[in-house]
């Protein structure tokens, strides 16, 4: 029926469709893809835009958490976020582990190179010299090192990234990297993931939960996933005090 409904006074509607909030929560987010510098000129990167990380630190900070955003973009973030900036995998490592100890919640947003140039020249390559050879050297695995560091009572968000048989990809990274939660988007899709302003994820969770998000602007796919670490936590409440003196955490 489509008569508009009256509710009486005091029925709680509100609080039910209300964002469920992070008041007190550390949360910390990790955004766009790095850059490897082979010389001063040329880099190894990716597409990664930081649109996804940067919405989800945004919305974070609405919804009343201390947010730092470690990220390679230089694009403007919510008042009260704290931003740090960085470029290569190695600086994303250094800026994540420094906060991450204190941090509630940990969102791996950024598309971090899997390979880095071995050698870093000094100066740029000349075309006279020939065609270069590049070698390539693994990166550590960031989401890994945390997964195996965590914390009781810390919730950690993993991405992943793939062209194809998403479900199965997804799941497998939950065990790999021991994330409470994996994002998984198609990045072939139209649409979908890098560079665009809208996504569409399918979000897994290690408890078996699956949430199929359709095609939506990137902070409606970061209340997605906010709501989803608020239920994770509230399913698995592990010590659910938030990290208020954590040493070194107010920083
Ligand atoms: O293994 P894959 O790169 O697909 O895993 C994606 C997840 O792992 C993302 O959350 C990404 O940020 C994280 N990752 C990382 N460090 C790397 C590679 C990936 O933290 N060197």
């Amino acid at each position: 029926d489509l008569m508009p409904r009256e509710f009486p006074a005091g029925t709680a509607v509100e609080p039910l469709l209300a964002p469920q909030h992070l008041a007190g929560l550390r949360v910390l987010v990790r955004a766009r893809g790095t850059r490897e510098p082979l010389e001063p000129v040329r880099f190894l990167g990716n597409r990664s835009s930081g649109k996804q990380g940067h919405a989800i630190a945004d919305e974070a900070a609405a919804r009343g958490a201390k947010v730092t955003i470690v990220t390679t973009a230089g694009r403007p973030v919510a008042a009260g976020v704290e931003a740090l900036a960085v470029e290569t995998a190695a600086e994303m490592e250094q800026a994540v582990l420094s906060r991450s100890d204190a941090a509630d919640v940990v969102v791996m947003a950024a598309a971090v190179a899997d390979f880095r140039p071995a050698v870093r020249h000094d100066q740029k390559i000349k075309k006279a010299g020939g065609t270069p050879e590049i070698v390539l050297e693994p990166t550590p695995d960031i989401l890994a090192g945390l997964g195996r560091r965590k914390r009781p009572g810390q919730t950690l968000v993993g991405f992943a990234a793939e062209t194809e048989d998403l479900r199965a990809n997804a799941g497998a990274k939950l065990a790999a990297k021991g994330a409470d939660l994996i994002v998984a988007n198609d990045v072939s899709a139209p649409s979908v993931g890098f560079e665009h302003d809208t996504n569409q994820v399918l979000i897994m969770s290690g408890s078996g939960i699956e949430r199929d998000i359709p095609l939506s602007d990137k902070r409606a796919v970061a209340r997605a996933v906010l709501d989803a670490v608020v239920s994770s936590r509230a399913t698995h409440p592990p010590d659910l005090l938030p990290n208020d003196n954590h040493p070194g955490s107010d920083t």
